[in-house]
């Protein structure tokens, strides 16, 4: 038999480990949705490889999400490919259907929306020449294989 004084530090710790529990869980209560950890553009001009943990991780600079996928601003929406808003046209007189689960047609209708293509040259490249890291050159992002 368990002696009582023992099945008290058992209770004890099951209490301890119940209270540390709810603490961690209020304190992280949502976790950071699934994001593919890297990913492979395959284009004319050659492969390029993304990857989100050298990005996001602590000793990247401490990006945030945010930081690139900006629209709206702070907001879990924006997170979703940048392809979806900056499609491979190069003009917007037609702007993409998602617009319209936020806005009202006549607020957005003359927003120029640059093309898929642009808006990662210019994104990747105005932030790496912003924290001067980052590859520039266009043989340091795609690769030739
Ligand atoms: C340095 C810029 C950058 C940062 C920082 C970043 N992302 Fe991304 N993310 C991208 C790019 C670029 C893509 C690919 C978009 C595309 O294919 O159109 C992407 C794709 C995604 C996708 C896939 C969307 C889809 O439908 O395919 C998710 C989800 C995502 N990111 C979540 C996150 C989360 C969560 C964070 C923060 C922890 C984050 N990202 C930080 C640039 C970034
Ligand atoms: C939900 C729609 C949406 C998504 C998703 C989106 N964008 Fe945009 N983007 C916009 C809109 C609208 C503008 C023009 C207004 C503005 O600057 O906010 C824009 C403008 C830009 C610009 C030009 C900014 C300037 O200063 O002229 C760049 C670069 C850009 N986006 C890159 C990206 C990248 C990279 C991603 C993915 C990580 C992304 N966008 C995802 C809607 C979106
Ligand atoms: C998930 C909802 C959502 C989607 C999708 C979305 N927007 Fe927005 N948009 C917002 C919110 C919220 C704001 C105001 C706050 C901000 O700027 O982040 C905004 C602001 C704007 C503004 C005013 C920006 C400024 O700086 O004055 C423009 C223009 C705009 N959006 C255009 C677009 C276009 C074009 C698309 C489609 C390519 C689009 N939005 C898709 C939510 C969205
Ligand atoms: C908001 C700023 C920002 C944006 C946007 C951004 N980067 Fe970066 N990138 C950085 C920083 C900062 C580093 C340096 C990280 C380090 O040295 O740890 C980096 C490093 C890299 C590297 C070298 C590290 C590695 O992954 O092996 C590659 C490749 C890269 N970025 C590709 C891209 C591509 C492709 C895009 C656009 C889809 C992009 N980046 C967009 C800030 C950015
Ligand atoms: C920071 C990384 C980076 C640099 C530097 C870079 N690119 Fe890109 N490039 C990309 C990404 C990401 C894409 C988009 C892939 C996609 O659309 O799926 C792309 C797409 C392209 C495309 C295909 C365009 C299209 O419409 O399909 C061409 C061509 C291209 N780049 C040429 C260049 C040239 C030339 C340079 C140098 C002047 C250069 N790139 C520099 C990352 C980079």
């Amino acid at each position: 038999m368990i002696s009582k004084q023992k099945m008290k530090v058992v209770y004890g710790l099951m209490v301890y480990f119940l209270v540390v529990g709810v603490l961690c869980y209020a304190a992280f209560p949502v976790s950071p949705p699934e994001e593919p950890m890297r990913i492979m553009f395959k284009v004319t001009a050659g492969k390029v490889l993304f990857d989100h943990y050298a990005h996001t991780s602590e000793t990247a600079y401490g990006l945030s999400c945010w930081d690139c996928h900006h629209h709206p601003l702070d907001d879990d929406a924006a997170l979703i490919a940048c392809g979806e808003c900056h499609t491979a046209n190069e003009t917007a007189e037609q702007p993409p259907d998602i617009c319209g689960d936020c806005h009202e047609p006549d607020e957005i209708e003359d927003t120029p929306i640059i093309k898929r293509s642009d808006a990662f040259h210019q994104g990747c490249i105005e932030c790496h020449q912003a924290f001067e890291a980052g590859p520039i050159e266009c043989a340091a992002c795609h690769m030739m294989m």
